[in-house]
């Protein structure tokens, strides 16, 4: 699975060129209001597709009642530090879990989370310990803390996670290529704020659609504000879709989302 020489070269790369790819850095907590689209979609018995990111999501979308939650992500620290997290959850109180993601964005020495690396699956646990001397959660600004799961949330997240959560690693571009259920929800991150070319924007939308169900939904983009070019880009991709979909923009508690809801 793990060409070992090469995995270290990769995360190196992508740290001096500080770009997405199979080695780069995971973000320790997510920087979005991922909280309010939970509530917005109401997740529960839902099918759920969502980046991995920094675990954040997919744990929030399962530990709200979501019966399936397959995440993807470019990188494969982003399903290690899912797969800590998962870990640490299983034995840690709400204070630990947070002292030890607090912990997480400076890491580069793991022998001092053994027991937590010991829950993870045996490729993860390969992964961390060959990736020692690496920082492989130190993307972003660390912990935010509105990311942070509150008691209720957390009592939550022990109750309905239980074992390693499905990861897909891919890119969004071919991701489509390597599903094989339709879902209701489809979360894609702030992904398309990196994507240059809107003509792929409306690619990517049209190749999922398949694997969406008839009046689910696409988070397309989250975002504290979207640019002016982004805005139209999106009414123009709104065109494109709308013999199958209607997006539309939400805004709330300073953030904005574009949603693509599917109608046929
Ligand atoms: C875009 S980043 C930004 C962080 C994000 N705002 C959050 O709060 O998690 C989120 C995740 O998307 C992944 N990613 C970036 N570009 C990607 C792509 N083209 N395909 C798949 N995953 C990608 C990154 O590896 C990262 O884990």
């Amino acid at each position: 699975m793990f060409d070992l020489n090469n995995i270290r070269l990769g995360y190196t790369d992508a740290v001096e060129k500080g770009y997405f790819a199979e080695y780069s850095p995971a973000y320790v907590t997510t920087n979005e209001d991922i909280k309010s689209v939970v509530r917005y979609l109401k997740p529960s018995g839902k099918r759920v597709l969502i980046t991995t990111g920094s675990g954040d999501g997919p744990m929030l979308f399962r530990a709200n009642g979501a019966s399936d939650v397959d995440s993807f992500d470019i990188s494969f620290c982003a399903k290690a530090i899912m797969d800590m997290k998962v870990s640490a959850l299983q034995n840690m109180s709400l204070n630990q879990y947070i002292t030890f993601l607090k912990s997480l964005r400076n890491a580069n020495q793991f022998d001092k989370y053994a027991d937590t690396i010991n829950g993870c699956p045996m490729l993860t646990r390969q992964f961390i310990t060959h990736m020692n001397g690496c920082n492989i959660f130190s993307n972003g600004q660390g912990v935010d803390d509105c990311a942070l799961p509150n008691p209720e949330e957390y009592t939550k997240m022990r109750k309905n996670i239980h074992s390693p959560l499905p990861f897909i690693w891919s890119d969004l571009d071919s991701l489509s290529g390597k599903l094989t259920k339709k879902y209701d929800i489809i979360y894609l991150s702030n992904i398309f704020q990196y994507e240059k070319d809107r003509n792929n924007i409306v690619r990517v939308l049209n190749s999922l659609r398949p694997y969406l169900n008839v009046g689910g939904h696409i988070m397309v983009h989250a975002t504290w504000y979207f640019r002016n070019f982004e805005t139209d880009n999106y009414m123009w991709a709104a065109d494109k879709v709308k013999s199958w979909g209607r997006l539309y923009k939400m805004v709330n508690d300073g953030n904005q989302y574009a949603f693509l809801q599917r109608i046929r």
